[in-house]
Protein backbone atom coordinates (compact mmCIF):
# COMPACT_ATOMS: atom_id res chain seq x y z
CA UNK A 1 0.00 0.00 0.00
CA UNK A 2 0.94 3.87 -0.46
CA UNK A 3 2.13 5.62 2.51
CA UNK A 4 -0.59 6.36 4.18
CA UNK A 5 -1.68 2.76 4.70
CA UNK A 6 0.28 0.14 6.90
CA UNK A 7 -0.18 -3.01 5.10
CA UNK A 8 -2.60 -5.36 7.21
CA UNK A 9 -2.34 -9.28 7.04
CA UNK A 10 -6.23 -9.11 7.28
CA UNK A 11 -6.70 -7.53 3.84
CA UNK A 12 -4.90 -10.87 2.52
CA UNK A 13 -7.27 -13.18 4.64
CA UNK A 14 -10.42 -10.99 3.36
CA UNK A 15 -9.27 -11.68 -0.12
CA UNK A 16 -9.81 -15.24 0.56
CA UNK A 17 -13.73 -15.22 1.39
CA UNK A 18 -16.02 -17.03 -0.48
CA UNK A 19 -18.25 -15.14 -2.10
CA UNK A 20 -20.96 -17.02 -1.82
CA UNK A 21 -22.84 -14.35 0.26
CA UNK A 22 -23.82 -12.52 -2.91
CA UNK A 23 -27.49 -12.43 -3.81
CA UNK A 24 -28.75 -12.59 -7.30
CA UNK A 25 -31.17 -9.68 -8.64
CA UNK A 26 -33.62 -11.33 -9.96
CA UNK A 27 -33.93 -14.80 -8.35
CA UNK A 28 -33.48 -13.46 -4.58
CA UNK A 29 -36.03 -10.54 -4.13
CA UNK A 30 -39.79 -11.30 -4.52
CA UNK A 31 -40.10 -8.49 -8.02
CA UNK A 32 -43.19 -10.43 -8.25
CA UNK A 33 -44.73 -9.13 -4.98
CA UNK A 34 -43.87 -5.23 -5.74
CA UNK A 35 -47.56 -4.46 -5.80
CA UNK A 36 -48.60 -6.43 -2.63
CA UNK A 37 -49.07 -3.85 0.92
CA UNK A 38 -47.09 -2.69 3.05
CA UNK A 39 -44.71 -0.45 4.39
CA UNK A 40 -41.46 1.24 3.36
CA UNK A 41 -40.75 2.60 6.48
CA UNK A 42 -43.38 2.09 9.18
CA UNK A 43 -44.11 4.14 12.71
CA UNK A 44 -41.93 2.51 14.50
CA UNK A 45 -38.82 3.12 12.75
CA UNK A 46 -40.03 6.25 11.72
CA UNK A 47 -40.10 7.57 15.50
CA UNK A 48 -36.22 6.59 15.74
CA UNK A 49 -35.34 8.88 12.93
CA UNK A 50 -37.37 11.84 14.68
CA UNK A 51 -40.44 11.73 12.49
CA UNK A 52 -43.53 13.80 13.21
CA UNK A 53 -45.41 9.97 13.30
CA UNK A 54 -48.70 11.22 14.45
CA UNK A 55 -48.94 14.63 12.52
CA UNK A 56 -48.29 12.26 9.26
CA UNK A 57 -51.12 9.84 10.53
CA UNK A 58 -53.17 12.94 11.14
CA UNK A 59 -52.55 14.26 8.01
CA UNK A 60 -54.68 11.31 6.04
CA UNK A 61 -51.15 11.37 3.50
CA UNK A 62 -49.31 8.78 5.69
CA UNK A 63 -48.97 6.52 2.19
CA UNK A 64 -47.68 9.31 -0.02
CA UNK A 65 -45.70 10.19 2.88
CA UNK A 66 -44.06 6.72 2.91
CA UNK A 67 -43.95 6.90 -0.40
CA UNK A 68 -41.49 9.94 -0.46
CA UNK A 69 -39.76 7.95 1.92
CA UNK A 70 -38.93 5.12 -0.08
CA UNK A 71 -37.81 7.62 -2.77
CA UNK A 72 -35.16 9.22 -0.78
CA UNK A 73 -34.16 6.00 0.47
CA UNK A 74 -33.33 4.94 -3.13
CA UNK A 75 -32.01 8.16 -4.39
CA UNK A 76 -29.78 8.34 -1.09
CA UNK A 77 -28.63 5.05 -1.69
CA UNK A 78 -27.76 5.17 -5.35
CA UNK A 79 -25.52 8.42 -5.05
CA UNK A 80 -23.61 6.75 -1.93
CA UNK A 81 -23.07 3.48 -3.51
CA UNK A 82 -21.99 6.00 -6.45
CA UNK A 83 -19.11 7.91 -4.24
CA UNK A 84 -18.22 4.26 -3.11
CA UNK A 85 -17.33 3.20 -6.64
CA UNK A 86 -15.36 6.76 -7.64
CA UNK A 87 -13.59 6.22 -4.24
CA UNK A 88 -12.43 2.78 -5.19
CA UNK A 89 -12.22 2.76 -8.73
CA UNK A 90 -8.40 3.36 -9.94
CA UNK A 91 -7.40 5.45 -6.62
CA UNK A 92 -3.63 5.14 -6.87
CA UNK A 93 -3.29 5.52 -3.00
CA UNK A 94 -5.26 2.16 -2.66
CA UNK A 95 -3.11 -0.74 -3.17
CA UNK A 96 -5.27 -2.98 -5.57
CA UNK A 97 -7.18 -5.70 -3.72
CA UNK A 98 -10.06 -8.57 -4.51
CA UNK A 99 -11.95 -7.33 -1.89
CA UNK A 100 -12.49 -4.37 -3.14
CA UNK A 101 -12.65 -5.57 -6.69
CA UNK A 102 -15.86 -7.38 -5.50
CA UNK A 103 -16.87 -4.01 -3.66
CA UNK A 104 -17.12 -2.50 -6.50
CA UNK A 105 -19.07 -4.98 -9.00
CA UNK A 106 -21.44 -5.76 -5.85
CA UNK A 107 -22.10 -1.71 -5.50
CA UNK A 108 -23.01 -1.79 -9.31
CA UNK A 109 -25.69 -4.14 -8.67
CA UNK A 110 -27.26 -2.53 -5.74
CA UNK A 111 -27.15 0.60 -7.88
CA UNK A 112 -29.16 -1.66 -10.41
CA UNK A 113 -31.28 -2.54 -7.40
CA UNK A 114 -32.42 0.46 -5.89
CA UNK A 115 -33.21 2.07 -9.66
CA UNK A 116 -35.43 -0.93 -10.02
CA UNK A 117 -37.58 -0.33 -6.59
CA UNK A 118 -37.05 3.59 -7.40
CA UNK A 119 -38.81 3.05 -11.05
CA UNK A 120 -41.49 1.27 -9.52
CA UNK A 121 -42.03 3.50 -7.12
CA UNK A 122 -42.56 6.05 -9.56
CA UNK A 123 -44.93 4.25 -11.72
CA UNK A 124 -46.97 3.39 -8.95
CA UNK A 125 -48.12 7.46 -8.74
CA UNK A 126 -47.12 9.14 -12.04
CA UNK A 127 -49.23 12.44 -11.03
CA UNK A 128 -46.53 13.01 -8.42
CA UNK A 129 -43.38 11.39 -9.88
CA UNK A 130 -42.29 14.31 -11.97
CA UNK A 131 -42.24 16.85 -8.91
CA UNK A 132 -41.23 14.61 -6.60
CA UNK A 133 -38.08 13.84 -8.44
CA UNK A 134 -36.97 17.55 -9.31
CA UNK A 135 -37.87 17.84 -5.23
CA UNK A 136 -35.60 15.40 -4.26
CA UNK A 137 -32.94 16.61 -6.62
CA UNK A 138 -33.71 19.96 -4.59
CA UNK A 139 -33.72 19.16 -1.33
CA UNK A 140 -31.19 16.09 -1.28
CA UNK A 141 -29.07 16.88 -4.47
CA UNK A 142 -25.94 14.20 -5.81
CA UNK A 143 -23.22 15.31 -4.29
CA UNK A 144 -24.48 15.90 -1.02
CA UNK A 145 -22.52 12.71 0.36
CA UNK A 146 -18.85 14.22 -0.91
CA UNK A 147 -16.96 13.93 2.21
CA UNK A 148 -15.03 16.76 3.56
CA UNK A 149 -11.76 15.92 4.46
CA UNK A 150 -9.72 18.80 6.33
CA UNK A 151 -7.46 19.43 3.54
CA UNK A 152 -4.33 16.45 3.86
CA UNK A 153 -4.12 13.83 2.16
CA UNK A 154 -4.70 11.57 5.71
CA UNK A 155 -7.41 13.48 6.42
CA UNK A 156 -9.03 12.91 3.03
CA UNK A 157 -8.88 9.12 3.44
CA UNK A 158 -9.93 8.54 7.09
CA UNK A 159 -12.57 11.17 6.15
CA UNK A 160 -13.98 8.99 2.70
CA UNK A 161 -13.75 5.78 4.43
CA UNK A 162 -15.35 6.48 7.85
CA UNK A 163 -18.33 8.15 6.05
CA UNK A 164 -18.49 5.00 3.42
CA UNK A 165 -18.64 2.71 6.58
CA UNK A 166 -21.04 4.44 9.07
CA UNK A 167 -23.53 4.24 5.25
CA UNK A 168 -23.06 0.39 4.94
CA UNK A 169 -23.47 -0.03 8.44
CA UNK A 170 -26.41 2.15 8.34
CA UNK A 171 -27.97 0.49 5.64
CA UNK A 172 -27.38 -3.23 7.35
CA UNK A 173 -28.65 -0.98 10.51
CA UNK A 174 -32.14 -0.40 8.19
CA UNK A 175 -32.18 -3.93 7.45
CA UNK A 176 -32.46 -5.32 10.99
CA UNK A 177 -34.78 -2.12 12.08
CA UNK A 178 -36.86 -3.35 8.68
CA UNK A 179 -37.66 -6.69 9.68
CA UNK A 180 -37.85 -6.32 13.51
CA UNK A 181 -40.57 -4.05 12.93
CA UNK A 182 -43.93 -5.09 14.24
CA UNK A 183 -45.88 -3.56 11.36
CA UNK A 184 -46.06 -5.39 7.69
CA UNK A 185 -43.35 -4.21 5.67
CA UNK A 186 -43.57 -4.23 2.07
CA UNK A 187 -42.26 -7.75 1.19
CA UNK A 188 -40.17 -6.90 -2.01
CA UNK A 189 -39.23 -3.88 -0.47
CA UNK A 190 -37.53 -6.31 2.41
CA UNK A 191 -36.26 -8.87 0.08
CA UNK A 192 -33.98 -5.71 -1.45
CA UNK A 193 -32.78 -4.60 2.16
CA UNK A 194 -32.54 -8.39 3.11
CA UNK A 195 -30.01 -9.04 0.14
CA UNK A 196 -28.28 -5.35 -0.47
CA UNK A 197 -27.41 -5.65 3.64
CA UNK A 198 -26.17 -9.37 3.34
CA UNK A 199 -23.48 -8.21 1.05
CA UNK A 200 -22.95 -4.84 3.27
CA UNK A 201 -21.70 -6.86 6.33
CA UNK A 202 -18.78 -8.01 3.82
CA UNK A 203 -18.40 -4.41 2.39
CA UNK A 204 -18.33 -3.24 6.04
CA UNK A 205 -15.47 -5.68 6.77
CA UNK A 206 -13.38 -4.12 3.85
CA UNK A 207 -13.57 -0.15 5.22
CA UNK A 208 -13.03 -1.15 8.20
CA UNK A 209 -9.73 -2.72 7.59
CA UNK A 210 -8.56 0.16 5.29
CA UNK A 211 -9.29 2.86 8.04
CA UNK A 212 -7.30 0.53 10.52
CA UNK A 213 -4.34 0.44 8.38
CA UNK A 214 -3.91 4.31 7.86
CA UNK A 215 -0.73 5.26 9.85
CA UNK A 216 -2.79 7.44 12.43
CA UNK A 217 -2.18 8.78 15.70
CA UNK A 218 -4.93 8.11 18.64
CA UNK A 219 -5.22 11.48 19.46
CA UNK A 220 -5.53 12.65 15.78
CA UNK A 221 -8.18 9.99 15.45
CA UNK A 222 -9.88 11.07 18.29
CA UNK A 223 -10.19 14.75 16.80
CA UNK A 224 -11.19 13.68 13.26
CA UNK A 225 -13.35 11.11 14.58
CA UNK A 226 -15.23 13.81 16.34
CA UNK A 227 -15.35 16.40 13.47
CA UNK A 228 -16.96 13.28 11.30
CA UNK A 229 -20.14 12.76 14.40
CA UNK A 230 -20.96 16.17 14.00
CA UNK A 231 -21.03 16.36 10.56
CA UNK A 232 -22.69 12.64 10.32
CA UNK A 233 -25.68 13.56 13.04
CA UNK A 234 -26.31 17.15 10.55
CA UNK A 235 -26.42 15.28 7.62
CA UNK A 236 -28.82 12.71 8.85
CA UNK A 237 -30.89 14.73 10.56
CA UNK A 238 -31.25 16.99 7.18
CA UNK A 239 -31.55 13.76 5.21
CA UNK A 240 -34.57 12.27 7.76
CA UNK A 241 -36.39 15.54 7.16
CA UNK A 242 -36.10 15.65 3.44
CA UNK A 243 -39.82 13.08 3.05
CA UNK A 244 -41.73 16.08 4.91
CA UNK A 245 -40.66 18.59 3.10
CA UNK A 246 -41.03 17.16 0.14
CA UNK A 247 -45.28 15.83 1.44
CA UNK A 248 -45.77 20.08 2.26
CA UNK A 249 -44.53 20.37 -1.06
CA UNK A 250 -46.90 17.98 -2.79
CA UNK A 251 -49.15 18.89 -0.49
CA UNK A 252 -49.30 22.45 0.12
CA UNK A 253 -52.34 22.09 1.85
CA UNK A 254 -50.94 20.24 4.59
CA UNK A 255 -48.31 22.88 5.35
CA UNK A 256 -48.28 23.53 9.38
CA UNK A 257 -50.16 19.94 10.06
CA UNK A 258 -46.87 17.90 9.39
CA UNK A 259 -43.69 18.80 11.26
CA UNK A 260 -40.31 18.40 9.66
CA UNK A 261 -39.76 16.20 13.16
CA UNK A 262 -37.51 15.97 15.85
CA UNK A 263 -33.22 14.99 15.71
CA UNK A 264 -33.14 11.51 15.49
CA UNK A 265 -32.54 10.45 18.68
CA UNK A 266 -32.85 6.72 17.83
CA UNK A 267 -30.73 6.55 15.17
CA UNK A 268 -27.71 8.51 17.46
CA UNK A 269 -28.77 5.34 20.28
CA UNK A 270 -28.28 2.94 17.86
CA UNK A 271 -24.78 4.70 16.53
CA UNK A 272 -24.09 4.05 19.98
CA UNK A 273 -24.97 0.84 21.06
CA UNK A 274 -26.52 -1.35 18.53
CA UNK A 275 -24.26 -4.33 17.24
CA UNK A 276 -24.97 -3.12 13.82
CA UNK A 277 -22.87 -0.42 13.97
CA UNK A 278 -19.78 -1.83 15.57
CA UNK A 279 -17.01 -1.06 13.06
CA UNK A 280 -17.94 2.23 12.82
CA UNK A 281 -17.69 3.09 16.93
CA UNK A 282 -14.28 1.04 16.55
CA UNK A 283 -13.07 3.23 13.82
CA UNK A 284 -14.51 6.46 15.24
CA UNK A 285 -13.55 6.40 18.82
CA UNK A 286 -15.31 9.95 20.00
CA UNK A 287 -18.64 7.59 19.37
CA UNK A 288 -16.94 5.73 22.69
CA UNK A 289 -16.45 8.85 24.13
CA UNK A 290 -19.55 9.80 24.01
CA UNK A 291 -21.12 6.51 24.97
CA UNK A 292 -19.35 7.00 28.31
CA UNK A 293 -20.25 10.60 29.03
CA UNK A 294 -24.04 9.44 28.06
CA UNK A 295 -24.21 6.86 31.34
FE1 LIG B 1 -24.44 -1.10 -1.44
FE1 LIG C 1 -21.44 -1.48 0.02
Amino acid sequence: MADLYTTPTSLAELDRRATDYRYDLEADIRWSELAAPGALVPPSVLASLGADVAGIAASGQAELYDWCFGLLICQHFIELERVVIKWVKGNPALAPSQSLEWLRDEEIKHIQTFRRYRQHLLDQRPEDAEQAQALLHELHPPGHFQPEGDGDLLGLHYWTWITILAFEEYTVHLYTALNAAPETVQPAWLDVHRCHAQEEVCHVETDATYVKALEISEEDLLARSKLFVSWLMASYTKTFRVPAQMLRRLRPELEGQVSLGKPPKGFLDALLTSPDFAQTRACAPYLGWLAERKR
